[in-house]
Parts: C-alpha cells; structure tokens; sequence
C-alpha cells in the first residue's frame, strides 16, 4: 500500500502535502514523510516513525516552506519501520528526493550493481535503489530527469507509483507508475492566460478533490512531467508520446476514501483479487514454476527437521490456519495441529525444540496469540509469524515469517485478510513440501500454476454473483442460520458463519456437513436457511446426499457450486457460482459469496458493518 501526493504551483506546498496524506492514511500509516524546495532552492526531507500527526510535530520547528513539494505515508514492506526506512529517499548527491508505493522485486541485483558503481545506501528500502538508480542515470548518460527517471524504470521489475523532485529543477514535478495507482490533478486554472499553473498527484483523488475534479489516471509504465507554465507531458518507457485522458471526478470525498464503495469492508472484499496479487507478488513466480518465502529458506533445516507444526491464532485466522493444516499436512506430509491461542496459552502443552510454532495475525496484535508465541518459544520451539501489520507486536515477537502485504484493513470483518492469510499458507506449505520433496516436480508445478490464477478466479466470482445483494433481503427474517462443508470447506463454513453473526447479529453454526446428523439437522424447519459449499470436487456426492436430507426437512439451501453444475442447483433455493479449481483452493473462491451475503443482510438490518457492536479490530486484551 502506501501513499502518495505531490503538489507544483503557487500555494504553499506543505500543507497540501498534510492535509493529502492524513486523507491516505487509510493506506498506511508507520512512518511519514515531506520534501519541498524552497525559495532558495534547497531541497529538505523530513521523515518520522509513527503516523502522520507523528511527522507534523517533528517539524514544528523546521522550514517546511517552498511550492513544490511530495510527501508519504508508508505501510512498510522492506525495512522496518522506522525514521530512515520511512520516504522520501534521498539520492546520495541529495539532488533528488523520491516517494514510491509498489515492490521492487528485483532491489537486491539492482542494489549490488548501484554499490560497484561507488553508491551507499542509508536505509534497508527496495524505495531508495530506485532514486540512487534515476541518479545513476542522470550522471551517466549525462540526461534531464525525465529521461533519467524513463531510463531507470526499464531496470526495474515490480510495482510502483513515484513522484520524484530534482534541487536543481525546482519548476518541475515527475511521476511514473506501474501496477500501483497514480492519480494528477491538473490545476483549475492551468488552461487560462491569467491562471497560475498547479499540478496534484496523489494515490487516489482524495488528496486533489477539493483543489481539482481535472484528472489524468496514469497508465501502467507511463511517466509525467509537470512544469510551472502548465506543461503536462506523458511518454511511456519507450518514449512514445501519450495523449493525457482528462477526467471529470463526480465523486465527494467521504466517496472517494472508501473508493467508491459505500463502506470499508465491501471495498476490502472487492479488493481482494489486487491484494492477493500483491500477496504472491515476488514469492510465486510465473516463469520458473517456483515459491520464494524467504522466512522459510533463511531456516530451511527447521523447517526439514521439524516434527510438526502448531498453528495458533484466533477468529477468522483460526479459520485460515485450519484451510492450512489440511493443506500443509496432505502437501508436505507433516503432522500439523491448530490451536486457539487462547486455549493454548493456558494449558500445558508438550512441545520440543523440534517444534514450529506458526501464529496467524491480522493485526500483529492480539493478546492470546503474543501470549501464545511466549509460550512457545519458552519451551524453545521455533516461532514464524504470518501477519498483515508490519512491524506488529506479533512480527516482532517471532523468529522469522511472511506479511500478507494485503494493505490495510480497516473493516471489523476480516475479509481480504483471510484469503491472504490461506494464500501465505499455502505458500508456505509449498515451500516445506519442496524442501522435503513431497511433491513431484509435475504437481508441484501444477499447483503453483493453478495458485497464480486464483486472483482472476476471484474477480470472476465478484463479477458473477451479482445478484447476491438483492437475495440477502430475503433473509433478514432468519434468526438463524446453518453453514455446511466438508473437508477444506468445513473452516469455510466457520467463517461464513462468523462473518454474518459478527455484523448482522444473526446467530449462524458452522458445521462438517456430515455432523448434521448427530444433532443439528433437529433445528432445521421450513424456517431455515443453510448455505452448503458443494464445489464439484472430493466429496461432492456425499454433500449432494447431505443436502437432500435437508431438503427433506423442508429446509432452505443456499449453495455455493461450481460453474456448469446443474444437480446441487436444482434442489437450491438460491445459488452462488465460483469457476472450477484444485480442491485445495476453493476456499479461496467459496468465502467470496458469503463474505457478500453477509454484507449485504447486514445493511438490509441496518446494521453498521465497518464498526459492528461490542467488536474492536485489533484485541489486545485477553
Ligand atoms: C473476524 C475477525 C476476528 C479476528 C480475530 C483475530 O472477522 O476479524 O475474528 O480474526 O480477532 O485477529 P487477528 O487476526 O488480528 O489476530
């Protein structure tokens, strides 16, 4: 994630640049910082730990003066989060100053090559490769920044938005991007003989709306230069010449912040097949077949000799870490346990110096799983952390690990988390059976290949079920509801239920389809609904059988199944589609519905479902 917003024009810059990155705080939120030029040309950066009123207080004192200026506010993924990591980077000359939000999955070459040619480095960021490399190319090829900036992106390989300045061109701003968003607002006044000329940039358009609805979306790999006189050019790594596409925004901004959506946790679940893009960005690759968690290779005789896994975590990580003990165990072939962090911590469980210990966090937070991870290292097993916070309690605590690098989650209801956290355990359970050699070369393969389409698999599932809203209000009737799955898509069942009890109050069960009948198929009636997850997979028969036991109690079916099956449709009252994939990877399609069924009975209850009573996002307490 991170954000970003630049200002060229008349007004004083800086406060701009604050207003704009307390608006993209949603985005982050570790470490911020500003650079201006000032009148005298001197180009200052100015970065502290923390969030962005962190920042303001440090420079109470300093000269924050000039009219240009770019600023950040950093969700960290390389370095932690601290004053040096934090953006802007200077160049080693402090010429230049550059924010970046994206990956830059190629850092390490590009750093190694930077430091032969005399560079030093003074932070632990992919972010500052990238402003000692346009310098690299300035001094090089003898060029403007443009073009330096033009010459370094064709090195590059990842994801960025950047907004670079130059000391020595105070009257010019240059942004490029690729797979990050990057947003110009171009000046209301830029087009008239008598206006000044004012240029925005921004990560969306909260930062420029209330200056600007004149906007240019930048495009993968193109890059803009702006100019006092109004100049706006874009090229893109080639240098072919790109006409602007000007836009009116129609938006307001409370709109805008949410994305459009008209609240958090619906953004979060339309968001999912970028986040889990981000997610697997640089750790699976689509050209070698091949899984890179370096917190498992750093440690990879552990992770061999291991004698088992326990999983803790709470909630919906608790779902997760269940979808990656089947998963794990039937790939890797080792004994893998899940715990209640909470039920863990206070019992005395037997565990060795052999052990792994993995925790599941969202929010790096919790009491019980920290608490558990003490626990565990105590006995002297070896603790990995799967967190989203960067620099989190948890992160900090463990011996190693992998972020999720799902962005922030703002939303009560874990959504974009969950299937972040099955995809970074399944890559984890990847890494182990490749180490072990569990796998053949074939299904190993197969199973990387199949994992890289799930992000389009997820979109089509947004894009397919649309309907989902206007069925919801059918059952804002029901005190009750049952969720129903077998093997991976039993731990679906427990978050489909978690999710409509946590924000419509509905009480909901989640249950082995095949436990119906040893107690809970006496509650079903003609009242009530039971969502069953029957992909066309494993155990399909068996849940087609389940399902017509409830039918025969005159209960109401909503199923999730596969695209094309017409059997389990036939006996549903309603029907969710997912496409077809591994068994091992439905969850990831399956919860999608039901995350929106959720949503949407909540809001037809009027429920608030970003804040939903008696909840907190991060709990700290026992
Ligand atoms: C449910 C939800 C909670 C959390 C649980 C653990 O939507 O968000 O159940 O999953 O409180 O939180 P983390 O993952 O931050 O440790």
């Amino acid at each position: 994630m991170c954000g970003i917003v630049g200002y060229l024009g008349d007004q004083e810059a800086y406060p701009i640049l604050i207003k704009g990155l307390h608006r993209l705080e949603y985005r982050g939120y570790d470490s911020a910082g500003v650079s201006m030029i000032n009148a005298k040309g001197d180009l200052s950066v100015y970065k502290e730990k923390g969030k962005v009123s962190a920042l303001e207080e440090s420079v109470k004192e300093k000269d924050v003066t000039g009219t240009i200026g770019i600023a950040h506010t950093r969700w960290a993924t390389h370095g932690e989060p601290n004053a040096t990591n934090a953006h802007p980077h200077y160049s080693q000359s402090k010429n230049l100053a550059l924010v970046h939000n994206g990956i830059i999955e190629n850092y390490k070459v590009l750093r190694t090559q930077l430091e032969k040619h005399g560079k030093t480095f003074q932070s632990e960021t992919d972010t500052e490769v990238l402003v000692q490399l346009i310098e690299y190319m300035q001094e090089k090829h003898q060029t403007d920044l443009y073009t330096a900036v033009q010459r370094a992106l064709t090195h590059v390989i990842g994801a960025y938005a950047i907004a670079v300045l130059d000391q020595r061109h105070p009257d010019v701003l240059i942004a490029a991007r690729k797979s990050s968003p990057l947003i110009i607002g171009v000046g209301q006044n830029n087009n008239n003989a008598h206006g000044h000329a004012e240029f925005f940039v921004g990560s969306d358009a909260t930062p420029i709306i209330e200056y600007t609805n004149q906007v240019v979306y930048l495009k993968d790999e193109e890059i803009a230069y702006m100019d006092r006189d109004g100049n706006l050019r874009i090229t893109n790594l080639a240098n072919v010449e790109q006409t602007p596409d000007m836009q009116t925004l129609q938006m307001n901004l409370d709109e805008l912040e949410k994305g459009g959506f008209p609240h958090f946790m619906l953004k979060e679940i339309y968001e999912q097949p970028n986040a889990l893009r981000n997610c697997i960005r640089g750790r699976l690759s689509i050209d070698t077949k091949d899984v890179i968690l370096s917190g498992v290779l750093d440690n990879r005789r552990r992770f061999i000799d291991a004698n088992r896994i326990i999983i803790c975590a709470c909630g919906t990580s608790w779902h997760s870490a269940l979808i990656g003990k089947y998963f794990i165990e039937e790939a890797a072939q080792i004994p893998v346990e899940v715990e209640y962090a909470s039920e863990f911590r206070y019992r005395n469980p037997v565990i060795t110096s052999n052990d792994i210990v993995v925790a599941v966090s969202q929010s790096g937070e919790t009491a019980d799983t920290l608490a558990a991870i003490q626990l565990a290292k105590s006995k002297g097993a070896f603790v990995y952390g799967i967190c989203n916070v960067i620099g989190s309690s948890i992160a900090r605590a463990t011996d190693s690990g992998t972020y999720l690098h799902v962005g922030p989650e703002i939303g009560v209801a874990s959504t974009k988390a969950f299937t972040g956290q099955v995809i970074t355990l399944i890559m984890l359970g990847l890494t182990i059976a490749k180490e072990k050699k569990t796998l053949s070369k074939e299904m190993f393969e197969m199973l990387v290949d199949e994992l890289l389409q799930i992000p389009d698999k997820i979109q089509w599932t947004l894009d397919n079920n649309k309907d989902i809203e206007k069925f919801s209000q059918i059952f804002t009737y029901a005190k009750n509801f049952i969720y129903l799955g077998r093997g991976y898509n039993y731990p679906v069942a427990l978050e489909g239920a978690l999710k409509l009890k946590e924000i419509s109050y509905i009480h909901a069960e989640g249950y082995p389809a095949a436990e119906m009948k040893h107690g809970p198929i006496a509650l079903v009636d003609e009242e009530m609904p039971v969502v069953v997850i029957a992909p066309k997979k494993g155990m399909y028969e068996k849940v087609v059988s389940n399902i017509q036991e409830i039918k025969a109690r005159k209960g109401k079916i909503i199923s999730v199944v596969t695209e094309g099956d017409t059997t389990v449709k036939g006996v549903s009252d309603f029907c969710f589609t997912i496409p077809d994939t591994r068994d091992c990877y439905v969850p990831l399609l399956a919860v999608i519905p039901l995350q929106l069924m959720s949503y949407y009975v909540a809001i037809a209850k009027g429920r608030n479902v970003d804040q939903p009573r008696n909840l907190a996002k991060s709990v700290t307490v026992e």
